[in-house]
């Protein structure tokens, strides 16, 4: 049996409904990532599951017991928030142990549990600051800290690194990384970043107004998405879209994509449809199937690579690459084994 089991989840406010016939299984010690566009639901989610929403319909299992009724408190399930959420007259250690406080624990075992805490998170120098004395990374462990101290079979985090700067998001990200291997708890971590996902999760859940429209591993749903709305979710910059007309599909198995004649076996073509073509399957040669004259609109230099925004007449193509380029117009191709196809509703055919 699955550790957390959400069945059949709704929620709305108001007539507005945020969270629409949600269904998902989670196993014991996996990391879970959601991500979605704002609004679509994903703290909304994390607060039902937390306690401190309430549930129109549906049941969430933890360990095959049901808890949809029972108080924040008995669940099991610490939550850390974007805001950090610490109080400000208290200091690190009051903090850390202000909720085993109010459960009215012996002293002497809360004591225990904040110093453990405090030495995964490697804190025990800051536990008489004043949140107004760390930095933000210092906070967000102290917040990560407090969940710990719970020892909680879930932990919810909310986009607990979007208030950091780049450096010490990659180092806190890797932090967490390491935190749930020794842990083993599950995380259920909500994020707008894609590094974040891809890295962290073992398998992700994209939430579109509410419903799933994929829950996979990081590669399913980058190499395997279900529709165009997931394939342009996870990698950047985004994957390539093209329409292809009506007129240009030759027959049955036969596409004119770009003056190029290609054959699919095994497919049928029937309507218009739409080429998916991801920035880094694009080559600077003309060693693949599909060759595309194209001319430069900008290129942003990054390094060790570059995003080079091109055009065949109407088409805007993106393309990474690491190699330098020299002319204004040249050849660029990608091999026909690369290209997702979506039928005129966006979903995945092939
Ligand atoms: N208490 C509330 N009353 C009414 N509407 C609400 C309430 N809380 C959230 N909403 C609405 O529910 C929707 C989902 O909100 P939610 O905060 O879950 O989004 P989100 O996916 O976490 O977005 P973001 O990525 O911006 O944090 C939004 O349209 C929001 O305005
Ligand atoms: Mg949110």
């Amino acid at each position: 049996m699955s550790k957390i089991i959400i069945k059949n989840l709704e929620k709305s406010f108001g007539n507005n409904k945020i969270i629409n016939n949600f269904n998902i299984d989670i196993e014991d010690g996996e990391f879970i990532v959601l991500v979605g566009p704002s609004g679509c639901g994903k703290s909304t989610l994390l607060r039902m599951i937390s306690g401190l929403e309430n549930i129109d319909r549906g049941e969430i299992f933890l360990d095959q017991k049901l808890i949809n009724n029972l108080l924040p408190s008995k669940r099991e399930i610490a939550m850390v928030f974007q805001s950090y959420a610490l109080y400000p007259h208290m200091n690190v250690f009051e903090n850390m142990s202000f909720g085993l406080k109010m459960e009215r624990i012996k002293k002497s075992e809360i004591n225990q549990k904040v110093n453990n805490a405090a030495a995964t998170l490697q804190i025990e120098d800051l536990l008489k600051r004043k949140p107004k004395q760390l930095s933000g990374g210092q906070r967000q462990r102290v917040a990560i800290g407090r969940a710990i101290t719970r020892n909680p079979k879930v932990f919810l985090f909310d986009e607990p690194l979007s208030n950091l700067d780049a450096a010490l998001r990659s180092e806190m990200r890797v932090e967490i990384s390491k935190l749930h291997k020794k842990l083993k708890s599950n995380i259920i971590y909500v994020t707008h970043d894609q590094i974040e996902a891809m890295t962290l999760a073992d398998r992700i859940v994209v939430l579109n107004k509410g419903n799933i429209e994929q829950y996979g591993t990081p590669n399913e749903i980058y190499s395997d998405p279900n529709n165009i709305f997931v394939a342009e979710f996870i990698g950047s910059p985004k994957i390539n879209i093209l329409k292809i007309e009506k007129e240009n599909v030759i027959n049955s198995n036969t596409l004119n994509i770009f003056n190029n004649k290609i054959t699919f076996n095994n497919f049928e073509f029937k309507d218009e449809i739409y080429l998916g073509i991801r920035p880094e399957d694009i080559n600077l040669d003309n060693n693949h199937e599909i060759q595309v004259n194209v001319k430069i609109d900008l290129v942003e230099n990054l390094g060790f690579e570059k995003i080079i925004y091109t055009k065949s007449f109407k088409n805007q193509i993106i393309i990474k690459s690491s190699k330098s380029i020299k002319e204004n117009s040249f050849k660029i191709s990608f091999s026909k084994d690369k290209i997702l196809f979506f039928d005129k509703d966006k979903n995945r055919i092939r």
